[in-house]
């Protein structure tokens, strides 16, 4: 697929928080765009590392023994089986990068963030030609699945 893709209009199709939205992939990788506020859950990912770019406001990556704090255009890569969690205390937005079919909670399960088996199942081939038709429909079902912007 080689159409442009603007950053600054897919965040403006969706505003929930904590579900990202993939926008592309490349390379096993699915790069996702996600609206955050508040604090995600402890949790890491024994066979992923994922990777965090702010694109707007503050956000911060915790880890037992420190806190990562970011502005725009600033990143971090959280390896592979490294306990974490994600917070800002106001809106942000933020872009990730990690392997198709990573679990948002990664090891653990969380009744309000865990995406659920029907989201985590969905391949990473979906027809991005097609994307916004399949996030209107997602939308108005308010269902988690792996969300295509
Ligand atoms: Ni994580």
């Amino acid at each position: 697929m080689t159409n442009k893709i603007n950053l600054a209009e897919k965040f403006t199709l969706f505003s929930e928080q904590w579900r990202p939205k993939t926008i592309a992939a490349a390379n096993g990788q699915e790069i996702k765009i996600v609206k955050v506020c508040g604090e995600f859950p402890w949790h890491h990912h024994a066979g992923a590392d994922e990777f965090f770019m702010v694109w707007k406001g503050r956000f911060r990556v915790e880890f037992r023994d420190r806190i990562v704090e970011m502005g725009p255009g600033e990143c971090v890569v959280v390896p592979r089986g490294v306990e974490h969690r994600t917070g800002a205390d106001d809106k942000a937005e933020v872009i990730l990068i990690e392997p198709a079919g990573t679990l948002n909670t990664g090891n653990v399960e969380d009744a309000e963030f865990t995406a659920s088996v029907e989201w985590r199942s969905r391949t990473a081939s979906a027809p991005f030609e097609h994307c916004t038709r399949i996030f209107s429909e997602i939308d108005n079902q308010r269902v988690h699945r792996r969300y295509i912007l």
